[in-house]
């Protein structure tokens, strides 16, 4: 590209602006604190942020202190000028009351500086679950160029011979406690096993599976998600990430040229075909609203319900982070979909070509850990949408659904794929722990355990607790599971069968904040529906008496930013993402 052609880059609002030469001094002078050249601020490089999300708080993603002077070193070969900020960090497993909340405050943070400094793209560093939603989010709604780095998985970790992996074991483990088979020492030797090295969750948890799902859309380098953090590859990835984002300024490819509809559509299937996290769903929705892309969550069961699990990675699997990325990673499953026409080829990736020539040739390494398309893990792998007089709307992941669990509650002859069976009600988690193991609720393999008040409102961001374990005394009888249900989310690194995010909400007055304990409720998955068996003349006296009472009840705010969020958020099913006009959405500017 001749420098007639280059787009006028935006830093020269600041550093070159002929027009206010007064606030050009200012910018220039201050900037040159930091030992850059008033001859480099001006000779028209790019400026290219490193938006940092590790830190000690996130250690996910703390690696990326280290990644960032590779990246740094790929932008300056590249001709560009790297300037690293910190990004609010987000720390699944140690925010309280939960990571989810901060998605929305890091977002907004993160518009605020793409914004508001003199950058001319961005390098996402990405990992921990929420933090990869959170600067696609960002990236979207002020649409200049940006492309993801991924800090990559942990590698695998091992407990007396067997893959642990983080996230998936916690649940084993839990049951384990329960029934007596380990003590609370052995219960953290084995949780800790799973965690070896720096990196993200290495299951296929959200956020292998948010990872994954950026490389499906086109967001970061092709073969780049897979990558354990340790890895000198990955190290290599950095640079070339680095490398990679000045030459995007140049072209001028913004995130608007590569989150289409049918790059969400390719990221669908892939998430099918991976035993993605059924928090996808509420990410996917949320970075697609903020580029200006319908994206109902019927397509997740029209578009990639079909499709069939391919990744044999914990839960769904047996595998790890690092099988994963031996076998091929993303390329080879978007390969595989491809041999059946199942994905956009032409839609645009970072790299500048199209996702269809990324991935054309790629192999599946190793088909203990990547299936062959014909040879699938499960078929039909992918989410179904339920509805019912409980919720609008509410998904449910068919690819963790055991053959146990299958036996036990979708195989009466007479009424297949259905069940029905009275209801246990937990409002909120810690009213789950205490009770749970209440002989006095009278839990039997009949029950239904339903969950509420941990929506968006409910509980500030939506609690991941739906996936509830069935009573103590009944996992020392073999029953590993029970069918659950509720408005808050589910553990990407759960395995369970469960029936989630619905929407609207118990704090919203959804149909959830109506139900009894001992209701009687028919779930029925053929037909995508879980209804409360009782007269719509009933649900309206209830909800007249709920309403006259003041509604479902709620804890208060414990944050100004939770009393915030709790005023704005819109509802799972649509992304839980703050609710405002158009302008609000997406700024679009360049
Ligand atoms: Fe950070 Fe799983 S807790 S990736
Ligand atoms: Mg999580």
């Amino acid at each position: 590209m001749t420098d007639e052609t280059k787009p006028k880059l935006r830093s020269r609002a600041w550093f070159d602006n002929p027009e206010n030469i007064d606030m050009t001094a200012l910018y220039l002078e201050r900037y040159l604190n930091f030992g850059i050249s008033l001859e480099e601020l001006r000779s028209g490089k790019p400026i290219i942020g490193i938006a940092q999300s590790g830190s000690d708080l996130s250690p996910c993603n703390r690696h990326h202190l280290v990644l960032a002077e590779r990246v740094r070193e790929g932008i300056r070969e590249a001709g560009g000028i790297p300037m690293e900020f910190p990004v609010h960090p987000i720390q699944e497993t140690g925010k309280r009351p939960g990571a989810a909340l901060d998605r929305n405050l890091t977002y907004l943070g993160l518009v605020e500086l793409l914004y508001g400094y003199p950058l001319d793209g961005v390098v996402l560093t990405v990992g921990c679950d929420k933090t990869t939603p959170a600067a696609l989010m960002a990236a979207a709604t002020v649409n200049i160029p940006a492309i993801a780095l991924s800090v990559g998985p942990m590698l695998n970790g091992w407990h007396k011979g067997e893959r642990t992996g983080s996230g998936t074991i916690v649940w084993k483990a839990r049951e384990m406690l329960a029934a007596g088979k380990i003590d609370d020492e052995g219960f953290i030797k084995l949780v800790a096993s799973s965690a070896p090295s720096t990196g993200y969750c290495n299951t296929m948890g959200t956020a292998t599976t948010m990872n994954s799902l950026t490389e499906a859309l086109g967001m970061s380098l092709p073969g780049s998600a897979a990558i354990p953090a340790p890895y000198r590859d990955r190290q290599e990835c950095a640079w070339r990430t680095g490398k990679r984002i000045v030459d995007m300024v140049h072209e001028d490819l913004k995130p608007s040229d590569i989150l289409t509809k049918e790059a969400f559509h390719n990221a669908i299937r892939v998430n099918s075909a991976i035993g993605g996290s059924t928090n996808a769903p509420i990410h996917l929705a949320a970075i697609a609203r903020h580029i200006g892309v319908d994206l109902p969550l019927t397509d997740w069961e029209e578009i990639g319900h079909k499709i069939p699990l391919l990744v044999n990675l914990q839960p769904a699997g047996e595998y790890l982070g690092e099988d994963y990325y031996h076998a091929g990673g993303v390329p080879a499953v978007v390969a595989q979909l491809m041999g059946q026409g199942l994905i956009h080829e032409d839609a645009l990736t970072a790299n500048g070509k199209s996702i269809g020539d990324n991935c054309r040739d790629a192999t599946i390494e190793d088909d203990k850990v990547i299936k062959p398309f014909d040879q699938p893990l499960k078929e039909e792998a992918g989410f179904i949408v339920m509805t019912g007089n409980l919720f609008d709307q509410a998904i449910m992941k068919t690819s963790v659904i055991s053959d146990d669990f299958r036996a036990r509650y979708l195989s009466n002859p007479d009424d297949p794929e259905a069940f029905e069976g009275p209801a246990v009600v937990f409002d909120g988690p810690e009213d789950y722990h205490h009770r749970i193991d209440d002989p006095a609720l009278g839990i039997t393999t009949e029950t239904l355990l339903f969950m509420r008040g941990t929506g968006p409102i409910g509980y500030p961001g939506a609690a991941e607790v739906v996936n509830m374990r069935p009573p103590a005394y009944l996992i020392t009888e073999g029953v590993g599971a029970l069918p659950c249900i509720g408005d808050g989310r589910q553990s990407g690194t759960s395995g369970s069968p469960s029936i989630l995010n619905a929407s609207p909400e118990a704090a919203a007055m959804g149909g959830l904040a109506l139900l009894q304990t001992g209701d009687r409720v028919r779930m029925d998955l053929k037909k995508g529906r879980v209804d409360v068996l009782i007269s719509d003349e009933e649900l309206a006296q209830r909800r007249a008496d709920l309403e006259a009472r003041g509604g479902f009840p709620y804890p208060a705010s414990q944050t100004p930013w939770q009393e915030i969020q709790r005023s704005m958020v819109g509802q799972l099913n649509t992304g839980m993402i703050l609710e405002g006009s158009e302008k609000f959405q997406r700024i679009h500017q360049t």
